[in-house]
């Protein structure tokens, strides 16, 4: 049977509450691939990952997977998807086990299927072995990992993950970004975060929504090296950065070993600093883009 390539389409999506517009006009053209979405509180994140999953009604615009209206297709839309949404209820009461035969009940999976991708999704989450204990014991970092877990039940083609590492330390969010990697071959996955180390381990494209709007989506290396020519740095002394602060609230502030250096971001050197020499990364993007008063930015390739 011929195969046709996974998409998932935007077009003109928009919601809005009253005369409050949260997402406004999205167009965008996903294909396999990791896409991590990045935005500041209140961005919109959630409320795309809502419209796409259904569990928020649309204003207006269309979602189209191959090419056709998701909310035509219906269950068929909704067996393809996996949603790992940001607000859990918590279950605590269940073990995890119980949790995940439940998930897939829900999903429709028949039991011999249930049990061997249970089986296979817990053994890659290394919670084969704690899996007949309670939630309610369970770390927040093996919630994540179950929830993740439960999101997988099914093989779904697109996978929604709003903010699946938040709150974990730095081991637990590592793992989860492998799992993620680990899983994303032939599947649309789309991860909304605030950690750009995330994003910059594994998404293959980043999307930078501010105030319901889409202001790109570039490779991770094309944001970084946009941000070249943009850096600027101040060495200074501890009692010239309160004033550094209020000028340029967007800076960095660092110990190097010259003194406390103040770097910052944006398309002019302000007085007294000079082009930095270090290598941007996506915390640049994310302070260039989405921080601060500026009028929305667009730079053009
Ligand atoms: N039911 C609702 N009624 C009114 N406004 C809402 C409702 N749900 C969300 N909003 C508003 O929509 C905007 C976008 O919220 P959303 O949760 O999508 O942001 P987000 O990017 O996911 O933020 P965060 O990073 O904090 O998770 C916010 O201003 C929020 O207050
Ligand atoms: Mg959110």
């Amino acid at each position: 049977m011929e195969q046709k390539e996974l998409t998932l389409e935007l077009k003109g999506l928009t919601k809005r509450y009253g005369d409050k517009t949260v997402l406004n006009d999205l167009h965008v053209m996903f294909h396999p691939g990791v896409y991590g979405i990045l935005g500041p509180n209140g961005a919109g994140k959630s409320t795309m990952m809502g419209l796409l999953t259904d569990t928020v009604r649309r204003t207006d615009g269309e979602i189209l997977f191959q090419g056709e209206e998701t909310l035509k297709l219906g269950r068929q839309f909704r067996a393809r998807l996996g949603y790992m949404p940001q607000q859990q209820g918590m279950y605590d009461q269940f073990t995890a086990r119980r949790f995940l035969f439940y998930t897939a009940g829900l999903k429709g999976l028949d039991k011999k299927t249930a049990r061997r991708q249970i089986e296979e999704y817990l053994n890659m989450v290394g919670l084969a072995d704690a899996a007949s204990k309670k939630l309610g014991g369970y770390s927040g970092g093996m919630r994540q990992r179950i929830m993740f877990v439960a999101a997988l039940l099914g093989d779904p083609d697109i996978l929604i993950l709003d903010e699946p590492t938040a709150g974990l330390d730095p081991e637990e969010r590592i793992r989860i970004r492998n799992y993620i990697s680990e899983i994303s071959e032939n599947r649309i996955v789309l991860l909304a975060t605030h950690v750009v180390a995330d994003i910059e381990c594994i998404a293959e494209q980043v999307l930078l929504i501010r105030e319901g709007k889409l202001l790109q989506m570039a490779p991770p290396h094309v944001l970084l090296a946009q941000m070249e020519d943009r850096i600027f740095e101040r060495i200074c002394r501890p009692e010239e950065l309160h004033g550094l602060m209020q000028a340029y609230p967007n800076g960095n502030i660092s110990q190097r070993k010259e003194g406390v250096v103040y770097r910052v971001v944006g398309d002019d050197c302000p007085d007294g600093f000079i082009p930095s020499a270090a290598q941007p990364n996506l915390e640049d993007v994310y302070l260039y883009y989405l921080k601060g008063d500026r009028q929305t930015r667009s730079i053009q390739e």
